[in-house]
């Protein structure tokens, strides 16, 4: 790599296993290459660990290009950081500046315990995805591609909603650790397709409930969610959440 090189300041979490005690760790990343990305630096910070016979900083990642949702870590008290509509991995060190200390934390909620340093369990979400986030679908040969015609318009609004990566900072920047705009995502993405009608309702109250069941807050509107999801969904998710639950809750009791 070429070009503008920084130091700085680094505050890490650090725990060791689940059960452990965690605390702030002070380290210094020298002579970062303002193009490398935030886990590139980390990276780094990590081969010199491990060449000094230390324990390397765990953090999640996979794709590290903004599309699986492995990622993601608090930093400077915002999850994923400053950028807005950027994962962790997408975070590059150019929006550091030279000697800046940089707090690393991993995403706090009871519902995704740490594991270890900035890495937690987020089975809980697969756990919501599992409750009702399918369709059913008839085995066979692949249909013909217009058998099913969906309006450009709601196709275009449920493929934003599938946009979620199930990162999990929405949850981690809540007050409330509220998972609403992930389970919003997961629900108004199958409610607007004519492929998730047939589980509509059913969908709509498992999901509500196996979120609830799991320990996240409930929404208290503060829109912190919406602010740093690195997706851009938007808080609409929540509100079309609320009245498919509402509807399918109507619908159980013959109301509608
Ligand atoms: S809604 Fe946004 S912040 Fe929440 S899990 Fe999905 S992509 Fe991540
Ligand atoms: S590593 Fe896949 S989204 Fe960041």
């Amino acid at each position: 790599m070429s070009g503008k090189t920084i130091t700085v300041k680094l505050k890490v979490w650090r725990q060791p296993a689940k059960d452990r005690a965690g605390r702030m760790v002070d380290y210094v990343a020298k002579d970062i290459s303002t193009e490398m990305s935030f886990l590139e630096m980390l990276d780094v910070v990590n081969e010199d660990l491990i060449r000094k016979g230390e324990d390397a900083i765990a953090f999640d990642s996979d794709c590290r290009e903004g599309i699986c949702g492995a990622c993601g870590c608090v930093i400077n008290g915002v999850p994923h950081g400053p950028d807005p509509g950027t994962t962790t991995c997408q975070l590059h060190m150019r929006r550091f500046a030279e000697g800046q200390t940089i707090t690393i934390e991993p995403w706090r909620a009871k519902a995704f315990p740490v594991l270890k340093d900035l890495t937690v369990d987020r089975t809980s979400f697969d756990r919501i995805v599992a409750a009702g986030g399918y369709i059913s679908a008839g085995v066979g040969g692949a249909q013909d591609a217009n058998n099913i015609l969906v309006p450009k318009v709601l196709s275009d609004e449920a493929m934003d909603s599938a946009a979620c990566i199930g990162c999990g900072a929405c949850v981690a920047a809540c007050k409330n650790a509220a998972a609403h705009l992930f389970t919003g995502a997961k629900v108004t993405h199958l409610a607007l397709l004519p492929q998730g009608e047939p589980e509509r309702e059913i969908r709509a109250v498992r999901m509500v409930e196996q979120m609830e069941a799991e320990g996240f807050g409930n929404c208290s509107n503060e829109g912190e969610c919406e602010a740093v999801c690195p997706k851009l969904i938007p808080i609409s998710n929540i509100a079309k959440l609320v009245r498919e639950y509402t509807r399918a809750v109507w619908k159980s009791v013959g109301a509608v």
